[in-house]
C-alpha cells in the first residue's frame, strides 16, 4: 500500500471554503486539515502559475484518486512493462506503476518539481524502478524508447505524434483529451504500424493541460460533435482527427 502523504508535500492549495480562493495550506500550521486533504480521495494542488493576464492556475497536482485509478485500469500494466510518463509531478501516479511491475521513465518540465519527486521516489524505495527526466515531455523520452505504454498526467489538445513513434507496436497510450468539445475525456488509444487509434474510457478527467497546449487551439474548432461513446481518436504522423462511429 502506497501512502499518498509520502509524496505530497507540506505546502499545498486549497479552498477554504466554497467561495475562498485557492488559499497556501502548510502541512505545520495545521496538520488535521493538511492530512484529511491528503488522505482524502480529492485532487490536491501542489503548484500554482500566474498566467500572462494575472490569472492563477494550478499547475500541478496529485490527481483525484478515482481518475488515478481509471487511467492505471486503461493502461492495464503487467509486471516487466516499460511505461512513459509525461507529468511526474509529486512522483505518486509512478510508484503506483512501479508498484504494478512496470519500469517507469516519468518527464516532468519544472526542474524543482523533478527534484522533489525524485527525492519521494528515492525516500519511498522507488528509486531503482522510476527514472524521472527534467524535459519537455511532448517529445518523450527517445533515448529510453520504445516503450509499451504511454501515459500523461497533464491534458492534451493534441496528442504529440512522438509518443506514437515511442509507442512498441501493440502498446498503448492513455492521455486526458482536454480539447473543445470533449474536454475531460480519458483516451485509450492502441499503437500498431506507426498510427494510434482509439476511444474516451470515460469522461470528467479533467487535467491542467500540458505547458505547451495552454492556449486553446483554433483548429479544433472544427471537432464534429456527436456522443462520447462514438468517439474515435485517429493520431498519424500527419496529425490527429476525431471521428464518430455510425
Ligand atoms: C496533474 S500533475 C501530475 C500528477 C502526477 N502524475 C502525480 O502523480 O502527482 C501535471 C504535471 O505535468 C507537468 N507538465 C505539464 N506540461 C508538461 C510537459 N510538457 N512535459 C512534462 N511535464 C509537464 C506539470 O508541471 C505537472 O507537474
Amino acid at each position: 500500500m502506497i501512502d499518498r502523504r509520502d509524496f505530497i508535500p507540506d505546502r499545498v492549495y486549497h479552498y477554504p471554503s466554497e467561495d475562498a480562493d485557492l488559499t497556501p495550506l502548510e502541512r505545520q500550521d495545521d496538520p488535521d486539515r493538511w492530512n484529511s486533504l491528503v488522505a482524502s480521495g480529492d485532487p490536491v494542488i501542489t503548484r500554482l502559475r500566474t498566467d500572462r493576464l494575472g490569472m492563477v492556475w494550478p499547475s500541478s497536482s496529485a490527481s483525484a484518486l478515482w481518475v488515478v485509478r481509471a487511467m492505471l485500469d486503461a493502461l492495464a500494466i503487467e509486471p516487466g512493462m516499460t511505461v512513459l510518463e509525461i507529468g511526474t509531478g509529486t512522483g505518486y501516479n509512478a510508484a503506483l506503476m512501479a508498484d504494478a511491475g512496470a519500469r517507469v521513465v516519468s518527464v516532468e518540465i519544472v526542474p524543482d518539481i523533478a527534484d522533489a519527486a525524485r527525492t519521494a521516489l528515492e525516500r519511498t524505495g522507488f528509486a531503482d524502478r522510476v527514472t524521472v527526466l527534467t524535459a519537455d515531455g511532448e517529445n518523450g523520452a527517445p533515448d529510453h524508447a520504445p516503450f509499451d505504454r504511454v501515459t500523461a498526467t497533464a491534458g492534451a489538445q493534441t496528442v504529440p505524434y512522438a509518443w506514437v513513434e515511442q509507442t512498441r507496436d501493440g502498446g498503448r497510450i492513455v492521455v486526458p483529451y482536454m480539447g473543445m468539445a470533449y474536454a475531460g475525456a480519458l483516451i485509450a488509444l492502441d499503437v500498431a504500424n506507426g498510427i494510434a487509434q482509439g476511444r474516451a474510457v470515460c469522461d470528467r478527467a479533467h487535467f491542467m493541460p500540458l505547458r505547451g497546449q495552454t492556449d486553446i487551439q483554433p483548429a479544433l474548432r472544427a471537432t464534429p460533435a456527436g456522443p462520447l461513446d462514438r468517439l474515435r481518436f485517429t493520431v498519424t504522423q500527419s496529425g490527429q482527427t476525431i471521428t464518430f462511429t455510425e
